[in-house]
């Protein structure tokens, strides 16, 4: 497995990240560790977590997918070996469970209680890469694409934001810092209050990023973050699985779109994305592909993309998902997927 440096920081990762987001909801504590020994056995070093996860977030099972990578850890003895990175939860008024909800944001204090519970549930002493989950000031997240100004919030000025973080990186407890969900504001922001007040730099920014949702390019952070050094972490590379074409034939067929109410993922279920994942999941077939392999091998593939965080309820999942990275895509296919871009663009977004 290729492994890329990222942004300007020490970490050196596998370009593909396996993602923990199911771990506690759709998988045991035994499956997780499955997942583990596959994903390293196929030289995958990198691993994904939040405070928040698994998700659908819910106050009985919140945490356990850092319990579950934390009882691997220790249970291996193979924490030096891997690159552990997890993310705090931004202002959220309705996940009340994790440390109080609304009032939950990116000051000193918050940062340092979602580092230390974190620390404690991984059972690891130190986190490689901290990432903010969401933005705590209002952005359009998570499918809500307009911006209005008259949702402004209160919100933690950056700078008070990357002061807590650098404190945190000072005392041994976090390595790198990262954003997610963010803009090309966003961006620019953290790297101007960095260069500005001498603070640390951000190394990445994990946003949405597959064939139906390539905001990452036509809003120019492809543009913003090669000139900032950001790397990106692209989640969700088969639109929580839309994009293997299993519900194309059959849209309860098992699996998180059919699993949880619609009201979790509606991007993944608008016609328009359900629409374009037909015409790329038929350009696969034609090509001799799974649509599964044409999703990730492209994603895998595009030179801004620093890791694919991938995500599997199966191991047999899990397989498929990690041999699609030898596939290379010819020109004339990326062609015809531009073409489809072209015509349904962005409709997960
Ligand atoms: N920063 C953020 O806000 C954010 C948001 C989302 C995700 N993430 C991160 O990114 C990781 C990956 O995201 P994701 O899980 O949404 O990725 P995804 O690739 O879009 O979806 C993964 C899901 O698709 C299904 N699937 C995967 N491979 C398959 C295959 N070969 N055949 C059929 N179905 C398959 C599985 O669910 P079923 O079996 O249930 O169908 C699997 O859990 C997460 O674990 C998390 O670490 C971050």
């Amino acid at each position: 497995m290729d492994q890329v440096q990222l942004g300007g920081s020490h970490l050196h990762v596998s370009r593909i990240c396996l993602g923990t987001m199911t771990w506690g909801e759709q998988n045991t504590e035994a499956d997780a560790h499955s997942q583990l020994d596959y994903a390293v056995e196929r030289g995958i070093n990198f691993i994904d977590t939040a405070e928040m996860y698994p998700a659908p977030s819910r106050a009985e099972t919140q945490g356990t997918s850092e319990r579950h990578l934390g009882s691997w850890l220790k249970k291996t003895g193979r924490r030096d070996k891997m690159v552990i990175a997890t993310k705090a939860a931004g202002p959220n008024a309705s996940v009340t469970w994790v440390r109080g909800g609304r009032a939950r944001n990116f000051d000193a204090a918050n940062l340092r209680a979602a580092v230390e519970t974190s620390l404690r549930r991984l059972q690891i002493e130190h986190i490689d890469l901290y990432q903010l989950h969401w933005p705590s000031r209002n952005v359009p997240v998570f499918g809500n694409n307009v911006f209005l100004p008259k949702r402004e919030r209160a919100s933690v000025p950056i700078e008070d934001t990357l002061s807590a973080l650098g404190d945190l990186i000072k005392e041994g407890k976090i390595g790198a810092i990262g954003i997610s969900n963010e803009s090309n504001w966003g961006v620019s922001e953290f790297i101007k209050q960095s260069e500005l007040k001498g603070l640390p730099r951000i190394a990445t920014i994990q946003n949405l990023y597959n064939l139906s949702a390539r905001g990452f390019e036509t809003s120019l952070l492809d543009e913003t973050c090669y000139r900032d050094n950001v790397s990106l972490l692209a989640y969700s590379p088969l639109a929580f699985g839309q994009l293997t074409g299993k519900y194309l034939d059959n849209p309860k067929a098992h699996g998180r779109l059919s699993l949880f109410p619609p009201t979790w993922s509606p991007r993944y279920l608008r016609p328009a994305t359900v629409a374009a994942a037909a015409r790329y999941a038929q350009l696969a077939r034609e090509h001799g592909l799974t649509p599964t392999q044409l999703a990730l091998a492209w994603c895998y593939s595009r030179w801004f993309v620093a890791a694919t965080i991938i995500g599997a309820t199966s191991l047999e999942q899990l397989q498929h998902n990690i041999d699609a990275y030898s596939i290379r895509l010819p020109l004339d296919l990326i062609k015809q997927i531009d073409q489809i871009h072209a015509t349904i663009t962005n409709p997960g977004q």
